[in-house]
């Protein structure tokens, strides 16, 4: 009887084994590259320069633009967000397939350039710039026909930061458009609620010669995520919140001329029927990547690949250490049959193809191990391929992007630089 039930009790505990097996063991999720990939692989094989680099998808990235542009609609203004599409041709490209010359900058060593290449461009400021940042961009600023009294709006986001504002326009004679940065919920900084806007009027109304009053920007991406329309409670609290602010500009200001951002990628796509705001941006939704794989931009595409080649092979998982591990791993996981080293890794970015490479065992910014199941059939010198997960900083460590067009290279656009030689 006892052994009975022992013997019943091993059979259960196999079965549920079994069970658990069938249930948790991974499923083989590799595959070779689609055609899409396949042929991007093949380019670069033949003309790629051996190491890793950022591609660009020409096609890809103009669909985007055209999806972000329908969006925003002829009464809107379309404002391209530079630090997420960090390069000068890049942004040439975009503002002309958008037909806009709005930007917003967030860095001043990228404003500097901005004004070299875009002298017709309208700017506003994306974050506060500390004083020296600003007093700096005066300095060096391009000899072109970029009028900043009339064409760079700074972003004021506190009575202090005005004040310290003043002082330097004083200093250096000259006139600031002072655009204020308004919280409608994000909590990120900048004017709390309405009332506190009064001693900023008041400060810009003493000092025309110095200070003038250019819009509000109220960025809201605490909506991504909802799936929200504009009929959202949360998407009307933010504009209700706007309207609040807007309720306390003086009649002076003139409202039409007056600049009213919000929005990014995210984002912009709810406001296509309303019209508090007259000035929307965006940028990574022009390429794309996995952050932004979010309700919106559902029919926007992938526009930006990082790709890499493989630089070794191998039919069996090795892992530093213990054997019996990596040997465990492999027969455990039908996607840890094979072995790769990439050139490069670590990245902010995600696996994009071949499909199915398993989390790798370490990372490494100079060689990846990446492992993968025996349906992935790649050899040494094939490309493997990763979606960055931001734009504006993954786009910045490859050098030249890459444009492609039509299976070929079309293109090399540099990318900005994050300092300025002294
Ligand atoms: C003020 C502001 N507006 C808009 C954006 C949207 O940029 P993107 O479309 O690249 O998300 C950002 C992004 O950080 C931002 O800080």
């Amino acid at each position: 009887m006892k052994r009975r039930t022992l013997l019943f009790g091993g059979a259960g505990m196999a079965a549920s084994a079994a069970v658990a097996t069938f249930l948790w063991r991974p499923e083989d999720r590799g595959g070779p590259h689609d055609l899409y990939f396949s042929r991007l692989n093949e380019l670069l094989k033949r003309d790629g320069p051996g190491y890793p680099v950022l591609v660009i998808d020409l096609e890809r990235l103009e669909h985007n633009v055209d999806v972000l542009t329908r969006s925003v609609g002829a009464e809107k203004r379309y404002r391209v967000v530079v630090k997420s599409l960090p390069s000068v041709p890049m942004l040439k490209h975009v503002m002309a397939r958008a037909d806009t010359n709005a930007l917003m900058v967030f860095h001043q060593p990228f404003l500097t350039a901005i004004v070299a290449a875009f002298p017709d461009s309208d700017v506003l400021m994306g974050k506060p710039m500390p004083i020296n940042a600003a007093a700096r961009f005066y300095r060096t600023q391009p000899n072109t026909s970029f009028q900043s009294q009339r064409q760079l709006q700074w972003l004021i986001d506190s009575h202090e930061r005005l004040r310290q504002y003043q002082t330097l326009a004083r200093q250096l004679g000259v006139r600031m458009l002072v655009n204020v940065e308004i919280d409608v919920g994000l909590h990120r900084g900048g004017i709390p609620e309405p009332a506190a806007l009064e001693p900023i009027f008041a400060t810009i109304a003493s000092d025309p010669e110095h200070l003038q009053f250019s819009g509000f920007m109220g960025y809201e991406p605490h909506l991504t995520g909802l799936g929200a329309g504009l009929d959202h409670p949360a998407v009307q609290n933010v504009l209700s919140l706007y309207r609040g602010f807007l309720d306390r500009v003086p009649p002076s200001a003139l409202r039409e001329r007056l600049t009213l951002n919000g929005a990014g990628s995210h984002t912009l796509r709810i406001y296509e029927r309303d019209h508090t705001m007259n000035d929307l941006a965006a940028g990574s939704g022009v390429v794309k990547p996995t952050d932004f794989d979010t309700h919106h931009l559902a029919e926007n595409l992938p526009a930006a690949f990082i790709a890499t080649p493989i630089l070794k092979r191998y039919d069996e998982l090795r892992a530093p250490g213990a054997p019996w591990l990596a040997k465990a791993m492999q027969s455990w996981d039908p996607n840890r049959q094979r072995l790769y080293y990439i050139y490069g890794g670590f990245w902010k970015a995600r696996y994009a193809s071949p499909p199915g490479i398993a989390e790798p065992l370490y990372h490494s910014t100079n060689q990846e191990p990446v492992s993968t199941s025996t349906s992935v059939n790649l050899g040494v010198d094939d490309y493997v391929f990763l979606r960055p997960t931001q734009s504006e900083h993954v786009l910045l460590q490859f050098g030249d992007l890459l444009v492609v067009k039509n299976g070929e290279f079309v293109d090399r656009w540099p990318v900005f630089h994050q300092t300025e030689k002294t």
